[in-house]
């Protein structure tokens, strides 16, 4: 036999192209504190520290990469991974690639003819394992899942802003509405995916990232009937970032329908509106820059119109809907001086005139409005006292009031949807299809920052229970030979963020104490955080910490954290609205004093069905390749051992199909599909397609 060469190849970190291909041109011996290396431009000495000797990470043998599953590679670390992507998408044009159960997608900034019909019916019916790599593969799986072993499934997009999530999940939702064709009356289906338009209006906006960023998280359940078809939708959101309503950083952007109005604001019906261009709006021209380039929001307005009729929203409905939102654009304009030095009190004009279509539109009275911008009541033991407030806190009143109705109209068009998108029958099962904004990090970076990458960390920290962790315990209960698995387990840094004295804590017990500031809650961060090694004080700031995430580092800006978190929308304010006869507003007082405690990402366990393919019939079929097979030779053995020394070949006849378990040192579990012939120990043979040809057999 001739066995191929796996040259000693290594990736060593590179300022401009992140990893460098290099090769190992000398032995190292323990105790030196270079590495020769041959680069392409010359050879290069990689430095190492002679007490913790950490070598580069290998390279895999060019025959495993552009593989379609990432598992495949011998080596699975970030050089290897990101290089296989890279050869992928550059050389082939390909988005997709597989890592074991996991889809790996590519933005290609593009739109790519890979999503029409003919392609869906390609995959429907077709097993993952068996197509190319793509999301209908991933929604065909969850599909059959469900309809043949009746289980419930979820589909959970996650990655970075701009990384292609909320088209991916689209993409997944037209596959089940292909597929899953309903009686021709009721068009469920259309009207799931229609409802796209409205949501993505509301709540999407210009970021300096990703010109049509999800603001807020999604996770739509897709109902089905006994028979498996489409009965209705339901869709739940969470973290919407209110923020954004009342400030933009620069080059950014409000909620796209602020724009689309705005766009409209000369069209006879829209008179009694009195909107401006969005550059006379202080709530839509922070950013600076109002339009976004190849985008025209009065295009994308008549489309966010038709989606509304279309879904059986009734114009009277729509029309509150765009005065609502047209208030919330005079209010932002309404002058708020003081009358003299910072501390003397404020006063709004009763002439206003932003300030009287804010009445005028939403029917409240001008003057209580007036008087409880610009004072408070305070309650003593035996009176109320009535007392004026500084400007920067009636600013803030004014601001929250328009967050508030914000939120509160986002909330009630979602419930119209989700009325609309049910239609009379008994749910039987769902495909749940999670789209959650990915972890962030921006130049400045505050409590919506902090509340994304808390969702993310509990998000991490499911996906790592369902992948790893229940499968290591099991396996130790069975009491099946098996080595640990060092994978990630974020649990420490959602400990300093929720445990008892952890961050969250501390925030609330701060916003408790009237005369707590951002400040002093820091300064208790600082105290009692300070030995958490996730945990640290920028060295040249005052006013920010910083957290290690299972991602990156992130330094957040404390200012803001308690109004925020408090998220306090003042009484009487809420009373001045409560005589709104436009969009009930009862809810919004209930929503006074709620934390803004990011939910637990309804994350549903992960794929049961994956889980026990894993686990069934451990102990009838186990044979150690180890048994048979040996490295070939000594310098294998050296780049290998590691791997090999830890395979716990696990064979296990499930469904027809066979399974070779790898554990190796780079954290993953890998999972190659293998079908002996025989699992008797004489006849097991490494099938060529595993390119493991540094074994040979004893
Ligand atoms: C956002 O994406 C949707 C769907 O792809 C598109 O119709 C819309 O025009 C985009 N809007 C902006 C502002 O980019
Ligand atoms: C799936 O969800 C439906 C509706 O929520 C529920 O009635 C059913 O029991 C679930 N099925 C399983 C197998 O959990």
């Amino acid at each position: 036999t001739h066995w191929r060469r796996i040259y000693n190849r290594v990736w060593i970190p590179d300022a401009e192209h992140v990893w460098k291909s290099a090769e190992i041109t000398g032995d190292f011996h323990p105790g030196d504190d270079v590495l020769e290396l041959l680069l392409e431009d010359g050879t290069y000495r990689y430095p190492v520290d002679p007490s913790q000797p950490k070598l580069p990470p290998l390279r895999n043998p060019d025959i495993l990469v552009g593989e379609n599953d990432l598992t495949a590679l011998s080596y699975l670390h970030e050089p290897a991974v990101l290089h296989n992507l890279k050869v992928r998408f550059v050389e082939s044009r390909i988005i997709y690639t597989y890592c074991g159960i996991i889809l790996v997608a590519v933005n290609p900034y593009k739109q790519l003819a890979i999503y029409g019909d003919a392609i869906i019916h390609a995959y429907s019916g077709q097993n993952m394992g068996d197509m190319d790599p793509h999301i209908f593969a991933v929604a065909e799986e969850a599909y059959k899942q469900m309809a043949r072993n009746h289980k419930n499934q979820s589909i959970i997009v996650s990655g970075e802003s701009g990384a292609g999530k909320t088209v991916s999940a689209r993409y997944a939702m037209r596959y089940f509405a292909v597929v899953s064709k309903s009686g021709s009356k009721t068009r469920v289906e259309d009207k799931v995916l229609a409802s796209n338009p409205i949501t993505e209006a509301i709540g999407n906006a210009k970021t300096t990232r990703n010109d049509n960023s999800s603001r807020f998280g999604k996770y739509t359940e897709i109902s089905f009937d006994k028979r498996y078809r489409i009965i209705g939708a339901n869709m739940r959101t969470y973290l919407l970032e209110k923020s954004r309503v009342v400030f933009q950083a620069e080059n950014e952007r409000n909620y796209h329908i602020f724009y689309q109005m705005c766009s409209c604001a000369d069209v006879t019906e829209f008179k009694n509106l009195r909107l401006l261009s969005a550059d006379k709006f202080r709530y839509t021209s922070m950013g600076g820059d109002i339009t976004i380039q190849g985008i025209s929001d009065k295009k994308d307005f008549e489309e966010t119109r038709r989606t509304f009729s279309m879904l059986g929203l009734k114009e009277d409905f729509q029309s509150d809907v765009f005065k609502v939102l047209a208030a919330i654009l005079h209010l932002g304009n309404v002058a708020i001086k003081s009358s003299g030095d910072e501390k003397s009190s404020v006063s709004v004009s009763s002439n206003d005139p932003h300030l009287a279509v804010f009445c005028d539109l939403l029917g409240v009275k001008t003057d209580e409005l007036v008087r409880w911008l610009c004072h408070r009541r305070i309650v003593l033991v035996a009176e109320t006292v009535v007392k004026p407030v500084p400007k920067e806190r009636a600013v803030t009143a004014r601001d929250a009031l328009a967050k508030q109705i914000y939120a509160h109209l986002f909330d009630c068009i979602i419930n119209r949807i989700n009325r609309a998108l049910q239609v009379p029958g008994k749910q039987h099962a769902f495909i749940g299809v999670l789209d959650i904004y990915g972890f962030e990090t921006f130049d400045i970076n505050s409590f919506e920052q902090f509340c994304i990458n808390y969702a993310n960390e509990k998000l991490q920290q499911q996906f790592n229970l369902h992948v790893f962790k229940l499968e290591q315990e099991e396996y130790m209960k069975e009491d099946i030979p098996w080595t640990l698995i060092d994978f990630y387990d974020n649990q420490p840094v959602i400990d300093l963020i929720e445990a008892k004295m952890g961050i969250l804590d501390l925030l609330d017990e701060e916003c408790l104490f009237p005369q707590g500031t951002d400040q002093s809650w820091l300064q208790k961060l600082y105290n009692y955080l300070d030995a958490n090694p996730l945990f640290e004080k920028p060295r040249l700031s005052n006013e920010a910490f910083v957290i290690q995430h299972f991602a990156d580092k992130v330094e957040y800006q404390c200012r803001g954290f308690l109004e925020k978190n408090r998220d306090a929308l003042y009484e009487e304010l809420v009373d001045t609205m409560r005589a709104s006869k436009v969009i009930e507003f009862v809810n919004a007082a209930n929503d006074k004093g709620v934390k803004v405690k990011p939910a637990r990402p309804p994350v549903k366990p992960a794929n049961k069905q994956l889980r026990t393919s894993y686990l069934v019939c451990w102990s009838t079929r186990i044979v150690k390749i180890l048994n048979s097979y040996t490295p070939i030779d000594d310098f294998e053995k050296r780049v290998t051992s590691s791997f090999v020394r830890r395979v716990q070949s696990l064979l296990q006849d499930h469904e027809g199909s066979t399974q070779l378990m790898l554990d190796t040192d780079y954290r993953f579990q890998v999972t190659f599909p293998f079908c002996p012939s025989s699992t008797a120990l004489e006849s097991l043979q490494v099938p060529t397609s595993l390119h493991l040809d540094f074994l040979t057999r004893i």
